[in-house]
């Protein structure tokens, strides 16, 4: 009975094994004749382009991969040269396999130069004088680029002369900018022998705007005070300053009042400090004469701020810096033929009332709406204080301001007010922190 049951047994189970057997060899011999999956990077972008000098990681422009594992660790990529650059990313197929697969990136250069300028010389007639002296080209290639001048002039002949200064790198990117020189008749050759009273009398006037050669050896203007600085000679009278009431014949008065918010603040000279800060909007304004070129400390702090910015990858440039009376005025004047007044309002500043010409305040980028959300106007919304900047116009503060969102324009303050308005990320204006109003007077 025992013997029955175990070859019934055997015969029951050889089979078995028999199935089992032949099916585990079928499916691993499917297994072996599958055939392997070559690895494939999925790229994010089809045509991978960096600027030059832009910082990028070998790993930024790679989505995933496909059938294995990247093996390469993150690297920064060399963009100092144009051209195209081979990327080799090491990675591990499905049979453990190690292979290199190349991305290739192009180093391109599409950033234009940017030329820091004053944007109106003057000299005597007669008088030559150097007028690249104060122009400083700057460019993402860090070559040494020359800037030319376009246009006639003849220092020979009293008159106003519409120049340009044009810079153009390596790659082909030019940059033109308009300048004006003036060449002024020389009145004091008809009246050498002056007191040295009368010189010393007509010092603010004569520093605020005919200078001659010596304005143009110095990027440093006498006549443009820091943000954080009153100039100190002065004549107290104390009164409550209400407006726009300047006159262009403003030198040696003082005018001392205190805003809504209780800030001391004085109009001297025809500029308006308040709290020690130069304030200029549409109910404070400048003097024709004020202002040369972007100040220094507004000038250092943006090349700190952009250093910085570009380890992020963001590209900041000063698209429109310092603007005269002169060139405002002209500009001010072609909007309202474009949209009429009260539009132009809106996004323009009158002459004398902008904040270009005071040299602390420069536009980025791009002046448009299209700069709206954009990476480099995210960046600067939440980085610019860090560096002295305050985002001058924010949105939904044109009752404040006077004017509409400007995510383009930056106004240096220095570190400390610049924190202060940031408010955690829920911008202040200056008219709202002050307790003052933008309102022109007509
Ligand atoms: N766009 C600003 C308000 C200016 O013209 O100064
Ligand atoms: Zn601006």
């Amino acid at each position: 009975m025992k013997k029955i049951n175990a070859k019934k047994i055997i015969l029951f189970i050889i089979p078995i094994f028999l199935i089992v057997g032949i099916s585990f060899m079928i499916v691993n011999l499917k297994k072996e004749t599958k055939p392997v999956e070559i690895p494939e990077l999925i790229l994010k972008y089809k045509n991978a382009q960096v600027e030059l000098n832009d910082k990028i990681y070998n790993l930024d422009y790679i989505t995933k991969l496909e059938n294995g594992h990247i093996l390469t660790t993150k690297e920064l990529v060399d963009t100092t040269a144009i051209g195209q650059k081979k990327v080799d990313i090491e990675v591990e197929d499905l049979n453990k396999q190690i292979q290199k697969i190349a991305i290739y990136i192009d180093v391109v250069d599409n950033e234009k130069p940017t030329i820091t300028f004053p944007a109106e010389i003057n000299t005597l007639v007669g008088q030559e004088v150097n007028l690249l002296a104060d122009v400083v080209v700057t460019d993402n290639s860090n070559e040494t680029i020359i800037p030319t001048i376009e246009g006639n002039y003849d220092f020979k002949v009293v008159g106003t002369y519409n120049l340009f200064y044009v810079a153009t790198d390596s790659s082909n990117n030019t940059t033109k900018e308009s300048f004006i020189l003036n060449v002024k008749e020389d009145k004091k050759s008809t009246n050498e022998n002056n007191s040295s009273k009368a010189n010393t009398s007509t010092q603010t006037k004569s520093n605020n705007s005919s200078n001659t050669t010596k304005t143009n050896t110095s990027t440093q203007s006498s006549n443009q005070n820091s943000s954080t600085t009153i100039p100190n000679n002065s004549t107290n009278s104390n009164s409550s300053q209400t407006s726009d009431n300047k006159t262009e014949d403003n030198s040696d008065t003082e005018v001392h009042f205190t805003t809504s918010k209780g800030f001391a603040g004085v109009t001297k000279n025809g500029v308006t400090y308040i709290d020690g800060y130069l304030v200029v909007n549409k109910t404070y304004s400048l003097p024709s004469s004020y202002g040369k070129s972007l100040t220094k400390e507004t000038t250092d702090a943006f090349y700190v701020m952009q250093a910085a910015a570009k380890l992020d990858n963001i590209n900041l440039w000063i698209q429109s810096g310092f603007r005269s009376y002169n060139t405002q005025y002209n500009l001010y004047k072609k909007y309202v033929a474009e949209d009429g007044v009260t539009l132009a309002d809106t996004y323009s500043a009158r002459a004398g009332h902008s904040e270009h010409q005071s040299g602390l305040a420069f536009d980025v980028n791009i002046i448009d709406d299209t700069f709206i959300g954009t990476p480099a106007a995210l960046w600067l919304d939440e980085n610019c204080y860090k560096y002295g900047f305050i985002l001058r116009y924010p949105n939904g503060k044109t009752n404040e301001t006077g004017y509409k969102y400007e995510p383009w324009h930056f106004r240096y303050v220095g570190k400390e007010l610049a924190t202060k308005l940031y408010n955690n990320g829920n911008w202040l204006t200056m008219e709202d922190y002050f307790g003052i109003t933008s309102t022109y007077s007509d």
